[in-house]
Protein backbone atom coordinates (compact mmCIF):
# COMPACT_ATOMS: atom_id res chain seq x y z
CA UNK A 1 0.00 0.00 0.00
CA UNK A 2 1.24 3.29 -0.93
CA UNK A 3 1.57 5.78 2.25
CA UNK A 4 0.77 9.16 0.12
CA UNK A 5 -2.52 7.95 -1.57
CA UNK A 6 -4.14 5.33 1.06
CA UNK A 7 -6.84 3.21 -0.87
CA UNK A 8 -10.28 4.47 0.74
CA UNK A 9 -12.57 1.83 -0.33
CA UNK A 10 -16.10 2.97 -0.24
CA UNK A 11 -17.96 0.37 1.90
CA UNK A 12 -20.40 -2.04 0.12
CA UNK A 13 -23.72 -0.34 2.02
CA UNK A 14 -22.64 3.27 1.27
CA UNK A 15 -22.18 2.21 -2.18
CA UNK A 16 -25.12 0.93 -2.34
CA UNK A 17 -27.05 3.21 -0.88
CA UNK A 18 -25.67 5.75 -3.69
CA UNK A 19 -26.71 4.26 -6.43
CA UNK A 20 -29.53 3.94 -5.08
CA UNK A 21 -30.10 7.62 -4.62
CA UNK A 22 -28.68 8.36 -7.93
CA UNK A 23 -31.56 5.91 -9.62
CA UNK A 24 -34.21 7.33 -7.48
CA UNK A 25 -32.99 11.22 -8.93
CA UNK A 26 -32.83 10.10 -12.15
CA UNK A 27 -36.03 8.68 -11.76
CA UNK A 28 -37.77 11.73 -10.05
CA UNK A 29 -36.47 13.97 -12.54
CA UNK A 30 -38.05 11.48 -15.58
CA UNK A 31 -41.30 12.03 -13.83
CA UNK A 32 -41.15 15.77 -13.02
CA UNK A 33 -39.62 17.38 -16.20
CA UNK A 34 -42.41 16.17 -18.42
CA UNK A 35 -45.34 16.96 -15.07
CA UNK A 36 -43.40 20.56 -14.96
CA UNK A 37 -43.82 21.32 -18.64
CA UNK A 38 -47.92 20.44 -18.31
CA UNK A 39 -48.34 22.53 -15.58
CA UNK A 40 -46.39 25.29 -17.29
CA UNK A 41 -47.97 25.17 -20.36
CA UNK A 42 -50.57 27.46 -19.66
CA UNK A 43 -47.85 30.49 -18.73
CA UNK A 44 -46.70 30.61 -22.79
CA UNK A 45 -49.62 33.10 -22.98
CA UNK A 46 -48.86 34.99 -20.29
CA UNK A 47 -45.27 35.12 -21.18
CA UNK A 48 -46.06 36.44 -24.63
CA UNK A 49 -46.44 33.29 -26.79
CA UNK A 50 -50.19 32.91 -27.94
CA UNK A 51 -51.44 29.69 -26.47
CA UNK A 52 -52.51 27.53 -29.37
CA UNK A 53 -56.04 28.54 -30.60
CA UNK A 54 -58.33 26.66 -33.14
CA UNK A 55 -55.89 26.67 -36.37
CA UNK A 56 -57.05 27.32 -39.95
CA UNK A 57 -59.63 24.07 -40.62
CA UNK A 58 -60.04 22.87 -44.36
CA UNK A 59 -63.88 22.59 -45.20
CA UNK A 60 -63.69 21.91 -49.23
CA UNK A 61 -62.93 23.00 -52.70
CA UNK A 62 -63.81 26.82 -52.75
CA UNK A 63 -65.30 25.70 -56.32
CA UNK A 64 -67.29 23.25 -55.80
CA UNK A 65 -69.51 25.72 -54.52
CA UNK A 66 -72.43 27.67 -56.22
CA UNK A 67 -71.52 31.51 -56.51
CA UNK A 68 -73.41 33.44 -54.64
CA UNK A 69 -75.26 30.38 -52.71
CA UNK A 70 -75.14 29.63 -49.11
CA UNK A 71 -74.43 26.42 -48.07
CA UNK A 72 -74.04 24.65 -44.74
CA UNK A 73 -70.67 23.37 -44.29
CA UNK A 74 -69.24 21.11 -41.32
CA UNK A 75 -65.87 20.42 -40.10
CA UNK A 76 -64.03 19.36 -37.03
CA UNK A 77 -61.84 22.08 -34.97
CA UNK A 78 -58.74 20.94 -32.71
CA UNK A 79 -58.12 23.04 -29.81
CA UNK A 80 -54.10 22.36 -28.31
CA UNK A 81 -53.98 23.54 -24.60
CA UNK A 82 -50.76 22.60 -23.31
CA UNK A 83 -50.71 18.66 -23.45
CA UNK A 84 -54.08 18.08 -24.32
CA UNK A 85 -55.87 18.40 -27.84
CA UNK A 86 -60.00 18.85 -27.67
CA UNK A 87 -61.75 17.98 -30.89
CA UNK A 88 -64.98 18.89 -31.75
CA UNK A 89 -67.21 19.39 -34.67
CA UNK A 90 -68.40 22.95 -35.97
CA UNK A 91 -70.56 24.34 -38.90
CA UNK A 92 -70.60 27.42 -40.87
CA UNK A 93 -72.85 29.28 -43.84
CA UNK A 94 -70.15 29.71 -46.53
CA UNK A 95 -70.64 31.47 -49.18
CA UNK A 96 -68.46 31.84 -52.61
CA UNK A 97 -69.00 35.76 -53.95
CA UNK A 98 -67.03 34.59 -57.60
CA UNK A 99 -65.44 38.33 -57.61
CA UNK A 100 -62.06 36.25 -57.29
CA UNK A 101 -60.90 32.64 -57.08
CA UNK A 102 -60.49 33.19 -52.88
CA UNK A 103 -63.40 35.41 -52.53
CA UNK A 104 -66.02 33.83 -49.79
CA UNK A 105 -67.61 34.85 -47.16
CA UNK A 106 -67.97 32.78 -44.32
CA UNK A 107 -70.61 33.05 -41.22
CA UNK A 108 -71.01 31.36 -37.75
CA UNK A 109 -74.51 30.16 -37.77
CA UNK A 110 -74.60 31.02 -33.79
CA UNK A 111 -77.21 33.79 -32.94
CA UNK A 112 -76.14 36.62 -31.74
CA UNK A 113 -78.77 37.47 -29.55
CA UNK A 114 -79.17 34.30 -27.01
CA UNK A 115 -76.61 31.27 -29.39
CA UNK A 116 -80.02 29.65 -31.05
CA UNK A 117 -78.78 27.89 -34.06
CA UNK A 118 -79.77 30.68 -37.56
CA UNK A 119 -81.00 29.08 -41.39
CA UNK A 120 -80.75 30.28 -44.11
CA UNK A 121 -84.06 30.72 -46.13
CA UNK A 122 -83.66 31.01 -49.95
CA UNK A 123 -87.50 31.12 -50.16
CA UNK A 124 -86.73 34.81 -48.01
CA UNK A 125 -83.74 35.54 -48.89
CA UNK A 126 -82.49 36.01 -44.94
CA UNK A 127 -81.37 34.11 -42.16
CA UNK A 128 -83.85 33.44 -39.65
CA UNK A 129 -83.38 32.26 -36.04
CA UNK A 130 -86.66 30.12 -34.43
CA UNK A 131 -86.03 31.35 -31.14
CA UNK A 132 -87.27 34.51 -30.92
CA UNK A 133 -87.60 35.47 -34.64
CA UNK A 134 -84.38 37.28 -34.76
CA UNK A 135 -84.06 38.33 -39.07
CA UNK A 136 -80.82 38.86 -40.92
CA UNK A 137 -80.43 39.41 -44.72
CA UNK A 138 -78.54 37.91 -47.19
CA UNK A 139 -75.14 39.23 -45.76
CA UNK A 140 -75.62 38.54 -42.02
CA UNK A 141 -76.68 41.67 -41.22
CA UNK A 142 -79.30 41.86 -38.22
CA UNK A 143 -83.10 43.63 -39.63
CA UNK A 144 -85.47 42.68 -37.10
CA UNK A 145 -85.85 40.73 -33.76
CA UNK A 146 -83.58 41.25 -30.90
CA UNK A 147 -80.31 40.25 -32.50
CA UNK A 148 -77.89 43.02 -31.00
CA UNK A 149 -75.34 42.92 -33.81
CA UNK A 150 -74.69 41.03 -37.31
CA UNK A 151 -73.84 37.64 -37.60
CA UNK A 152 -70.21 36.55 -36.56
CA UNK A 153 -67.82 37.18 -39.62
CA UNK A 154 -64.86 34.15 -39.38
CA UNK A 155 -61.44 34.26 -40.98
CA UNK A 156 -61.47 32.35 -43.95
CA UNK A 157 -58.37 31.86 -46.76
CA UNK A 158 -58.23 29.96 -49.69
CA UNK A 159 -55.06 27.48 -49.85
CA UNK A 160 -54.67 25.45 -52.99
CA UNK A 161 -58.29 25.68 -53.48
CA UNK A 162 -59.43 24.57 -50.60
CA UNK A 163 -61.09 27.01 -48.40
CA UNK A 164 -59.50 26.95 -44.68
CA UNK A 165 -61.68 28.72 -41.68
CA UNK A 166 -60.17 29.20 -38.68
CA UNK A 167 -63.92 28.73 -35.51
CA UNK A 168 -64.04 31.53 -33.15
CA UNK A 169 -66.72 31.84 -30.17
CA UNK A 170 -68.26 35.28 -29.73
CA UNK A 171 -70.11 36.95 -26.83
CA UNK A 172 -73.82 36.39 -27.22
CA UNK A 173 -76.11 39.14 -26.29
CA UNK A 174 -73.61 42.34 -26.73
CA UNK A 175 -73.82 44.60 -29.59
CA UNK A 176 -69.59 44.40 -30.02
CA UNK A 177 -67.82 41.31 -31.48
CA UNK A 178 -66.15 40.22 -28.65
CA UNK A 179 -64.13 37.00 -29.08
CA UNK A 180 -64.31 34.38 -26.62
CA UNK A 181 -61.00 32.25 -25.74
CA UNK A 182 -61.51 28.62 -24.80
FE1 LIG B 1 -81.87 34.17 -31.97
FE2 LIG B 1 -83.04 35.04 -29.76
S1 LIG B 1 -81.56 33.47 -29.94
S2 LIG B 1 -83.38 35.70 -31.77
Amino acid sequence: MDADFPETPIPRKRFLALCTSALATLLGLLIAVPALGYFLAPLRGWMGKSQAGPEFQPIGPLDSLPVGQWKFASFEVVNQDGWEKARSRRSVWVRRNGGTDTDATVLSPICTHLGCPISWQPDRSSFNCPCHGGVFDANGKNVAGPPPRPMDLLESRVEAGQLMVRWQDFKIGVAERVPVRD
